[in-house]
């Protein structure tokens, strides 16, 4: 019980690491929170400080996921978690990474919105749904050049395939998470749905189309 509540309080730890807020400060001197969407994500440190920073930032988020969601296997090798129960710990040290990059505790709880870490917890539990989820996303800003419309569509599109005879999970675990997770990234995007509203959301220049 010791070594699996350690490791649940390091999932979140790992989740908790400010990327974007601590790029931002450390190699230009801003703070991310006071630029852009105003958001400590990969997609304004794409925005206000550009490609490079930028992939980084979402390289590290999805890193953050993945590693987290990994410490679950490292629960079972330690004998300290039964082989039947991994998926659930899988899904809940993802969980807590992911709350920890939204409210992580180095940064004032003022964190991101967690698509990132969303997507590198997937990739290390269903990795042939988030291709699926990663297509949805690419489409979506194609159409429409909005990252938090994306996002969202990319979110549920995972919560509803789980409903689908060829994605359907073993056990509805992956179905109730994948609800729950759609649910927080809506909840995180709750400013970005008010901007999309007014029509003030900002786009993404692709093809020259500003
Ligand atoms: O990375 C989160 C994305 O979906 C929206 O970010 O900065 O446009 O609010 P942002």
């Amino acid at each position: 019980i010791p070594a699996v509540l350690g490791l649940l309080v390091a999932a979140y730890l790992i989740g908790s690491v400010p990327t974007a807020l601590w790029v931002g400060k450390w190699f230009f001197g801003l703070d991310i929170r006071e630029h852009g969407s105003g958001n400590s994500g990969a997609t304004n440190t794409f925005r206000v400080l550009g490609k490079r920073p930028g992939s980084v930032v979402m390289a590290i988020d999805v890193f953050k996921g993945w590693a987290a969601t990994s410490l679950a296997t490292v629960m079972l090798n330690q004998g300290a978690i039964q082989a039947g129960h991994l998926l659930y710990f899988q899904l809940t040290c993802g969980v807590l990474a992911v709350v920890g990059h939204i409210y992580p505790i180095y940064a004032g709880f003022r964190g991101g919105k967690g698509v990132a870490t969303v997507l590198g917890m997937m990739l290390a539990i269903a990795p042939g749904t988030v291709g699926v989820c990663i297509l949805v996303f690419l489409a979506v800003l194609l159409l429409f050049r909005y990252v938090s419309l994306s996002s969202m569509a990319a979110g549920v599109a995972f919560a509803l395939l789980q409903l689908l005879p060829p994605f359907r999970p073993d056990n509805s675990l992956l179905l109730v998470f994948g609800f729950v997770l759609a649910g927080l990234l809506i909840y995180t995007h709750r400013a970005n749905i008010e901007r999309l509203r007014a029509g003030t959301e900002s786009r993404v220049p692709l093809f020259g189309r500003k």
